[in-house]
């Protein structure tokens, strides 16, 4: 079983995003007993709240339910994940500067390395923006997710 972990500042509008459209995809294509996901917030703001309710409507109008509460990264999961996903730069220097993380550098990865549009650019941080903004989160990481399906897929022979 692999497990995968996503990651935001809030642990409200990203990562419960991203994980709930790999569950999905996953779902679909048969593949629960392979990948198991999760998500976090790098920030304390949110502990213990439902996603932002801009990120569950806009979920759903894209078909995709959201269950998910927030809670923060701690040093277990760099140990528990076999991959971390931040979705923006800043997410990714705040993972690496937690105790011994470097030991695990090679399981962080931006989010967007999978993109399959374009390369290594943050997933934007939707929560001072509109609803277009979150349109525009949920399409990056649809996009973002096939190609990191795909590339599991590849390189694990699933
Ligand atoms: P997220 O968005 O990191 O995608 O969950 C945010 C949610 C809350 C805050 C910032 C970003 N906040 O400052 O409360």
């Amino acid at each position: 079983m692999m497990n995968i972990l996503f990651v935001c500042l809030g642990n409200i509008c990203r990562s419960p995003l991203a994980e709930a459209i790999f569950l999905h995809k996953i779902e679909e294509k048969g593949l629960e007993d392979v990948y198991k996901a999760s998500s976090c917030g790098t920030s304390n703001y949110h502990i213990g709240d439902p996603p932002d309710p801009r990120t569950i409507r806009n979920a759903l109008k894209n078909g995709i339910e959201i269950h998910h509460v927030c809670r923060q990264i701690s040093f277990a999961d760099l140990e528990n994940f076999d991959l971390i996903l931040p979705m923006d730069k800043s997410n990714y220097f705040t993972i690496l500067n937690l105790k011994d993380a470097l030991l695990h550098a090679h399981k962080i990865v931006l989010m967007r390395e999978y993109d399959t549009q374009g390369t290594g650019e943050d997933v934007p941080d939707p929560y001072s923006g509109t609803e277009r903004d979150f349109q525009e989160v949920f399409e990056i990481l649809d996009r973002s997710i096939d190609g990191l399906i795909a590339h599991l897929r590849k390189t694990k022979n699933t």
